[in-house]
């Protein structure tokens, strides 16, 4: 077992550590903005500062467990790879402590990404949204595209955006995202479906779909989706 499941004792032993009050007003806040835009995006720039100590302290395992997971598929560590809704970084530190040397960052917090870069993880920096649009990212530049936290989460990512993933994931490459099961409750149906469709049409096939530790602050899991792109 490479994903991790240990912390769940260690922060609860040690009591309610300080951050966690200021984890809950940001998570309240951000449930607070179901449509997304400016007011959600001032929410991640103002936190940027603080959302990875917390997150850590609070045993976010979800960037670990994503990379793990990822590296099991992505076996050349000079593979480009993009991580998607890259927030502050967490899963570029995951991949670069796996060996990773060439993952590119997307995400519309500029000053998310602004602190991203202090950790020397990420090749490019792309700050942009994923959904309907074209990006100005080229066709099939990726081997891998992660994303963590972000799907059917409210105001952020949905299924709008996967024909944009795989436009710009090489064929055979793969696309592998976290959804934390409080949002499974709502977006089970609708994003298998969605899955679906797109394997209707072979643009891509479930490889899996694995249950890992999310955040054992609140106790939650989520599955890592695992597809690979065809383009046949
Ligand atoms: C909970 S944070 C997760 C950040 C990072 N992946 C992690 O696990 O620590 C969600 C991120 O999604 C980004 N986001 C929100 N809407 C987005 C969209 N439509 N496309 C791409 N990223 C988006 C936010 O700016 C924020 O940084």
């Amino acid at each position: 077992m490479t994903t991790q499941e240990a912390p769940v004792e260690s922060v609860e032993a040690e009591g309610r550590p300080d951050c966690w009050e200021r984890f809950d007003a940001y998570r309240k806040e951000v449930y607070a903005h179901p449509d997304g835009g400016q007011g959600l995006l001032k929410i991640y720039d103002n936190y940027s500062e603080n959302y990875n100590k917390d997150s850590v302290t609070l045993g976010y395992l979800g960037p670990a467990n994503l990379a793990a997971v990822a590296s099991e598929y992505v076996t050349d560590k000079g593979a480009r790879i993009l991580d998607a809704a890259s927030g502050a970084g967490m899963v570029g530190e995951e991949l670069k402590r796996r060996g990773f040397t060439c993952v590119d960052a997307l995400d519309p917090s500029q000053d998310s990404i602004d602190y991203s870069k202090r950790h020397h993880s990420y090749t490019e920096h792309i700050c942009d949204t994923l959904d309907e649009h074209q990006t100005k990212i080229k066709d099939d530049q990726y081997e891998a595209v992660v994303m963590c936290g972000a799907f059917g989460v409210p105001g952020h990512v949905t299924d709008i955006c996967f024909p944009e993933i795989i436009r710009i994931i090489k064929p055979d490459g793969y696309f592998l995202f976290t959804v934390g099961d409080h949002v499974l409750e709502k977006w089970s149906d609708k994003m298998d479906a969605a899955i679906d469709a797109l394997k209707q049409n072979g643009a891509w096939e479930l490889i899996e779909s694995r249950w890992v530790v999310y955040f054992t602050a609140y106790n939650e899991r989520a599955k890592v989706v695992v597809l690979r792109i065809n383009k046949k």
